[in-house]
């Protein structure tokens, strides 16, 4: 398949999606997301990547955000609620992907670069990314799930210190807020990147899958409802040959090798 603002590229086990508008400093378009769909399709179809990295293409950016020429033509209240619904459905794709996802950040996130960011599992960033919620100073909000995900993660005043403000967040300072899980510094970005999900794309994938939903679906209700259901997911899981693999392999002091089963 052609696509025009994105790539994937396929490896043993692990995929790297690449948004690659670079003029534009990766900006998502309407096309873009369109085909960030259809490559969740087909990472989901394959049945043999396990984990996924998505970056940006080019030294500054990551993604700066919604296509602001795009946004600027939206001529209703209406169009605008179904834009924020189309990247909101996107991005919560991507949160509950059975796969983990691996956000690489080697430069500006922002407005929905950021949103699209904090849709991943794990957030990698180099020293040169910058997050940031710059919405307000075009006259609107984030629309992309951010004041959503970005609350939960530092907790309402802090989401709210950045989304009126639309400072930009250095990399060092989202790693202190729990924003970022690693700085490197530029060149290792991808390395790190892709190291990791060589790791990954060696774990029992059925195990990955449902630690996944236990702490999405846990973050989102109760404690006594979240032991529910991460007791049930527990019991799901030993329905799987790779926890007999799992054991087996501990007990006969070798390497796991996981089918996904
Ligand atoms: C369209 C963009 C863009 C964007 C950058 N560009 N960001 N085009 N949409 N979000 C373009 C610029 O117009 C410019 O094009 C080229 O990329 C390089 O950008 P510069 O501004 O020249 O680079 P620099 O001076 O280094 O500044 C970098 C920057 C700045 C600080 C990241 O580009 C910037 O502030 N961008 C906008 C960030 C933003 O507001 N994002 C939130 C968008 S709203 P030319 O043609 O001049 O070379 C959003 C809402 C999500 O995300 C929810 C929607 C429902």
């Amino acid at each position: 398949m052609e696509w025009n603002n994105i790539r994937l590229e396929g490896h043993e086990g692990w995929a790297l999606l690449t948004i690659d508008r670079p003029k534009v400093l990766n900006a998502l378009n309407r096309e873009t997301l369109d085909e960030l769909e259809q490559a969740l399709d087909r990472v989901e179809e394959s049945g043999d990547i396990r984990a996924l990295i998505i970056t940006g293409s080019g030294e500054k950016a990551f993604v700066a955000g919604a296509d602001i020429k795009e946004l600027r033509e939206i001529p209703s209240a209406h169009e605008a609620e179904r834009l924020a619904e189309k990247g909101q459905a996107l991005f919560s794709r991507l949160e509950e992907l059975p796969v983990p996802v691996i956000m690489a950040a080697g430069g500006f996130a922002l407005g929905g670069g950021f949103e699209l960011a904090l849709s991943g599992d794990i957030l990698l960033a180099s020293e040169k990314a910058r997050f940031g919620l710059p919405e307000v100073n075009l006259g609107i909000l984030p629309g992309y799930g951010g004041t959503q995900r970005l609350a939960r993660l530092v907790g309402k005043s802090t989401a709210k210190y950045y989304a009126l403000t639309g400072e930009m967040i250095p990399a060092e300072e989202a790693y202190r807020l729990g924003i970022v899980q690693k700085v490197v510094p530029h060149e290792q970005l991808l390395p790190e990147a892709k190291s990791l999900a060589r790791t990954l794309s060696k774990q029992a994938p059925v195990a990955m899958n449902f630690i996944k939903k236990s702490i999405n679906q846990g973050a989102e209700t109760d404690l006594k409802t979240g032991l529910r259901l991460e007791a049930s997911h527990f019991g799901t899981v030993f329905n799987t040959e790779d926890r007999m693999e799992g054991m087996d392999a501990f007990l006969e002091k070798r390497k796991a090798s996981f089918r996904g089963k």
